[in-house]
């Protein structure tokens, strides 16, 4: 039986891409994107989802007079396509707890940065500033916080001694476009359990 996945964006769209590739593919196990949904009316994503026969929609949060009403709509949406697995792909907004509700333990956001650390805006240029010889990026449950919920999948990039936040951003982005797919297929294969602040991953998915 498979799993709607919804997938949440504001921009660009890269990540996107990857998981409607990988879903071409058969690599997405029981996972199926269902709806791609943009707060940004002409981001980039939505040109991918059309492209790739995916229905779009644009629920701009400046309609909206506060938080929940916006995630009400949202979860609304999600759920008039059959969404039972939410990707936030470089999507610009904090969720309200009665939205995390309505999916538990099951949305998902991938981060430019090993979390705990540099979580937020302009993760790769945090790290170059702090010096660290090796960075990568993080895929984990969504909680109320910015990039605070559990650990799910981690990949690891070294920072070479000639890198910039374009070159480091582009390698850790391409590790990005491997790990998301992986870490929806995990989910959507029942995987995935929450222990407290940890994640488990059950059976031989962990590879
Ligand atoms: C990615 O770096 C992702 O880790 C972060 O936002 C960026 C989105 O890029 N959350 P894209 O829109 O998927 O290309």
């Amino acid at each position: 039986m498979s799993r709607g996945v919804g997938v949440l964006v504001s921009g660009r769209g890269s990540n996107l891409q990857a998981l409607l590739d990988a879903g071409a593919r058969g690599e997405l196990g029981p996972a199926e994107v269902r709806v791609v949904v943009s707060n940004v009316a002409g981001a980039l994503a939505l040109q991918r989802a059309g492209r790739a026969g995916v229905p779009t929609e644009v629920v701009p949060h400046g309609d909206f007079p506060d938080r929940a009403a916006f995630d009400a709509r949202l979860r609304q949406v999600l759920e008039a396509h059959g969404v039972q697995i939410v990707a936030l792909a470089g999507f610009m907004r904090l969720l309200t707890p009665g939205f995390l509700q309505a999916f538990p333990d099951r949305v998902l956001n991938i981060h430019p940065a090993l979390l705990p650390a540099f979580p937020g805006l302009h993760a790769v240029r945090q790290a170059l500033l702090a010096g660290v010889r090796y960075s990568g990026c993080t895929v984990h449950l969504v909680d109320e916080g910015c990039d605070t919920g559990p650990i799910l999948l981690q990949a690891v990039v070294p920072v070479l001694p000639d890198d910039d936040e374009d070159r480091l951003g582009a390698r850790i982005l391409h590790e990005e476009h491997r790990l998301y797919p992986r870490a929806v297929r995990l989910v959507a294969e029942g995987h995935v359990v929450r222990a407290g602040r940890r994640t488990v991953i059950l059976g031989s998915g962990a590879g």
